[in-house]
C-alpha cells in the first residue's frame, strides 16, 4: 500500500523550493507576482488546448550597455494572426502589446540575454471547446542562454508527420500544435538524437519541433515554402533577408525531399529560441565534416550582429529596451 504521508515528506525534504528568476509576470497589462500568475483548471485552454503564444528573444550588449528586443512587433503581428486563425477574442493592438512586453522587462530590471513569451488563454470557467473568450494575456521575460545543449545537432527524421493546414494549421503558434513536435522530440531523444525534423504528409521536409530548416546543396541555399506545413518563422525570415541583402546570396524556396538532406553540404535549423544551429548528421548520415559550414557560419555571424542592431536591416529589428542616453 502506498504510504502517501511518507512520500510527501520525502519530496518535501529533498526538493529545494522553486526560486523564480524574475519577480513579475504580466497579466492583461498588469504586473503580477510570479506566484500569482494562475489559470483556472477548468479553463477552455487547459481542457481543450485553446490558446496561442509567441516566443521572443532579447540580447544584452555590453558595448552599448543596452538590451535589444528582437522583432517584437513582427512577433505580435503573428500572435494576432494566430488569434484570428484559431478564433480567439482579444486585443489586436500591436503597439500596446509590444509596449507591455518591454515594460515588463523594465519592471524586472533585466540586463542579460532573455527569452520572452506572450500567451493568450481562453479563461472561461465552464470551458467549452468553442469558447472564443474571455481572454487572458500573460507575458513573461526570463533569462535564457542556449536552447540546445550542443552546437551541431544529430537529427532524426521523425516517423510522425507534420500537422497540415487541413487539420491543425502549423502556420500559427497554437498551443495544441505542440503535441506534434513533442512526440517527434521524444522519439528522437529515445533514439539518441538531439533533435527531430518532420516531413509533410506527402513526404517533403517541413520543419522541426520548434525551428525551421535550411540546407545548402549543389551551391544553393534552400528552405521549404510556407505552404509545406511550417510555422512561418521570424528567424527564417531574418535569415532570408540576411542571406539576400547582407551576404548577397540567392535563396531557393522550394519543396525539399528527405534524401536531399542526406546529400546536403550544409544544414542548419533556426528559430527565436534555437537561434541558428548547424546539423551534424541526419539519420546518422554525416553532413559535411560535421562542423558548421561556411555559409552557416556567415549567417550565424550576421544574425548575431543583427540582434544587437549592428546590421543595417530594412526594418528596425533590434529595439532598445531602456531609454538611450
Ligand atoms: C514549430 C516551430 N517552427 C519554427 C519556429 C521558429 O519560429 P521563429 O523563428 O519565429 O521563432 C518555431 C519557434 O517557436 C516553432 O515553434
Amino acid at each position: 500500500m502506498t504510504n502517501l504521508s511518507k512520500s510527501a515528506t520525502v519530496t518535501d525534504t529533498n526538493e529545494p523550493a522553486f526560486e523564480p528568476s524574475v519577480r513579475y509576470l504580466l497579466r492583461d497589462g498588469e504586473l503580477v507576482e510570479y506566484a500569482d500568475a494562475k489559470l483556472h483548471v477548468l479553463s477552455t485552454t487547459l481542457k481543450y488546448g485553446v490558446g496561442v503564444f509567441e516566443g521572443f528573444r532579447a540580447y544584452w550588449s555590453d558595448e552599448d550597455q543596452q538590451l535589444y528586443a528582437f522583432r517584437v512587433a513582427d512577433h505580435m503581428r503573428r500572435l494576432i494572426d494566430s488569434m484570428r486563425v484559431v478564433e480567439i477574442d482579444g486585443s489586436r493592438d500591436i503597439g500596446v502589446l509590444s509596449e507591455q512586453l518591454l515594460g515588463l522587462v523594465r519592471a524586472n530590471e533585466l540586463r542579460g540575454n532573455l527569452h520572452m513569451r506572450a500567451q493568450v488563454f481562453v479563461d472561461s470557467s465552464d470551458g467549452k471547446p468553442e469558447d472564443t473568450g474571455p481572454v487572458s494575456v500573460f507575458m513573461a521575460a526570463i533569462p535564457m542562454g542556449n536552447y540546445f545543449g550542443a552546437s551541431g545537432l544529430d537529427v532524426q527524421i521523425s516517423s510522425w508527420a507534420r500537422l497540415s493546414d487541413r487539420s491543425m494549421p502549423p502556420r500559427v503558434k497554437s498551443i495544441a500544435n505542440y503535441q506534434n513536435g513533442r512526440l517527434a522530440m521524444l522519439e528522437a531523444r529515445r533514439n539518441g538524437y538531439d533533435a527531430a525534423l518532420l516531413l509533410t504528409e506527402d513526404g517533403h521536409v517541413a520543419e522541426g519541433a520548434g525551428y525551421n530548416v535550411f540546407m545548402v546543396r549543389q551551391g544553393r541555399l534552400c528552405t521549404p515554402p510556407a505552404t509545406d506545413s511550417i510555422l512561418e518563422g521570424i528567424t527564417r525570415d531574418s535569415v532570408l533577408h540576411l542571406a539576400r541583402n547582407v551576404l548577397g546570396v540567392d535563396v531557393d524556396i522550394r519543396p525539399i525531399d528527405r534524401t536531399e538532406l542526406y546529400s546536403a553540404d550544409e544544414i542548419f535549423v533556426c528559430g527565436s529560441a534555437a537561434e541558428i544551429n548547424h546539423v551534424s548528421s541526419v539519420d546518422r548520415t554525416p553532413i559535411g565534416d560535421g562542423t558548421a559550414g561556411e555559409l552557416t557560419r556567415q549567417l550565424q555571424h550576421a544574425y548575431r550582429q543583427a540582434v544587437v542592431g549592428r546590421v543595417a536591416a530594412d526594418q528596425q529589428w533590434a529595439q532598445p529596451v531602456y531609454p538611450t542616453a
